[in-house]
């Protein structure tokens, strides 16, 4: 496969952006990224003329994949020919607000920002706001963008940033707990919880492997924000219009949470975030409250139309019907060539994310309990060895997915996540001929 033309742009770029991308992980494929012309459907073409099937899918916010339906497309192109922004309100912010209130249980209001780091930054300064409180527990490994509050290693008794340039201090307000583990998270509460502003957690944990809440895990973090006074905080940068629909992860497991973080999907493939929840809190931002939130580009018309008939479409069309379906294709799948060729690897993944984690020891293949993607069952035969944590995904055979497995897929032709961290997204651009050549790429590389 001839990559000239991506290598020659890598090696311009590193003369003009930092590590030659503008976002880190971009730069994780060996021995240098693929650099995208245009996509097509579910596919994308490089600046070579290579076609691959694109999994990355913009990491996360195409669900149509790169063929835009036709009235998301007339949305966008008339709000750019009739502005394209003011710095004024404008009708469209309403009308998508008012969807995402309707369909979301937690969200009563909504502050649309201009992307999921804004969004979480903003949820954070209002939990603390709100409760007049300053530690924030988060998952350890979990990821809410490129923001102080959550860039934090380590452990509850230890935590420390996890780059430089944050102070110590800051990373001091943040209690990493592990994922999952119920006593972990009563032990933070025991311990902090006069000093607890919130709980900032994905509801499925989408940046270290796709890791499945355990049964109860949220209802315990619920109720323990309820009895001390804290947030529950739902990060659905990803999970938001993906997982359960359009009732998102929350209408999925049932649980309430005080404020709900957007990204993604919500702005149709543009750059978007947005802070959701009841109106008690929200009603707390400025200009309603005393609590600073603003930004040149929040609610941008053309965002906001994309977004808006992103979510109308997906409301009339089999849109989920369809992600979903080629998502639990690809689990099947791939379920059964891990057995097959590398039974210690574990499947994980649910509604339209699928991937496969590298796993070490000498576990037996999944059990039924997880026979469409690891969900963290104690009744599953392999429970003890399946990804639970960052560290467990840290700890797999990273090397050998980063320097021979993504390169193998590339050459047949198959993009699927820039490191073995991220999720792998299913778009209803993809088919079932995608699925077809995807299963024989991985039986072939792994
Ligand atoms: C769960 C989660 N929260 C927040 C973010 C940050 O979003 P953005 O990259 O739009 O700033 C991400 C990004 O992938 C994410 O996955």
């Amino acid at each position: 496969m001839n990559r000239d033309a991506s290598r020659s742009l890598y090696d311009r770029a590193l003369s003009v952006l930092p590590g030659g991308v503008n976002s880190s992980v971009r730069a994780a494929p060996q021995p240098y990224p693929t650099f995208v012309e245009r996509g097509e459907a579910g596919h994308v073409v490089d600046a070579d003329g290579n076609r691959y099937v694109d999994w990355v899918q913009g990491l996360g916010p195409l669900l149509f994949g790169h063929d835009t339906p036709k009235p998301v497309q007339a949305a966008i192109h008339s709000h750019a020919a009739a502005g394209p922004m003011y710095g004024m309100p404008s009708e469209v912010e309403v009308e998508h607000a008012e969807f995402v209130c309707r369909h979301v249980p937690g969200v009563e209001m909504l502050r649309f920002v201009n992307s999921g780091t804004e969004a979480t930054v903003s949820a954070c300064r209002l939990a603390r706001a709100v409760t007049g409180r300053d530690k924030i527990v988060v998952m350890r490994g979990g990821y809410h963008g490129a923001q102080e509050t959550t860039l934090v290693e380590g452990d509850r008794d230890d935590p420390e940033p996890s780059s430089p340039g944050i102070p110590a201090a800051f990373a001091a307000e943040t209690i990493p707990i592990q994922f999952n583990d119920e006593a972990a998270a009563r032990a933070a509460f025991r311990e902090h919880g006069e000093d607890i502003a919130a709980v900032l957690v994905e509801p499925i944990q989408a940046n270290m492997g796709i890791v499945h809440p355990a049964e109860g895990y949220h209802e315990t973090l619920r109720e323990l924000t309820v009895d001390h006074g804290a947030l529950l905080i739902f990060d659905e940068v990803i999970t938001g219009f993906r997982v359960g629909g359009l009732q998102c992860a929350q209408g999925r497991f049932g649980v309430d949470p005080d404020l709900t973080t957007f990204g993604k999907i919500i702005g149709g493939g543009f750059p978007v975030g947005a802070v959701g929840g009841k109106t008690a809190y929200l009603e707390q931002f400025t200009p309603a409250g005393d609590v600073f939130q603003a930004g040149t580009f929040s609610g941008h018309p053309v965002t906001m139309a994309a977004g808006l008939e992103t979510l109308k479409y997906c409301a009339e069309a089999d849109v989920y019907d369809h992600v979903d379906d080629i998502g639990r294709q690809l689990r099947a799948g791939l379920a059964d060539i891990v057995a097959d060729q590398v039974p210690e690897y574990t499947v994980v993944g649910s509604d339209s994310l699928f991937k496969v984690v590298f796993t070490r020891g000498d576990s037996p293949p999944q059990g039924d309990p997880c026979a469409d993607g690891c969900r963290q069952d104690p009744d599953c035969d392999r429970y003890g060895d399946c990804p639970k944590a960052g560290v467990d995904v840290k700890n797999a055979q990273t090397e050998r997915y980063a320097r021979l497995f993504r390169p193998a897929m590339l050459e047949a032709g198959v993009l699927v996540s820039q490191n073995q961290f991220e999720a792998n997204f299913v778009s209803y651009g993809h088919t079932e001929a995608d699925v077809e050549e995807t299963l024989d790429a991985y039986q072939e590389a792994l």
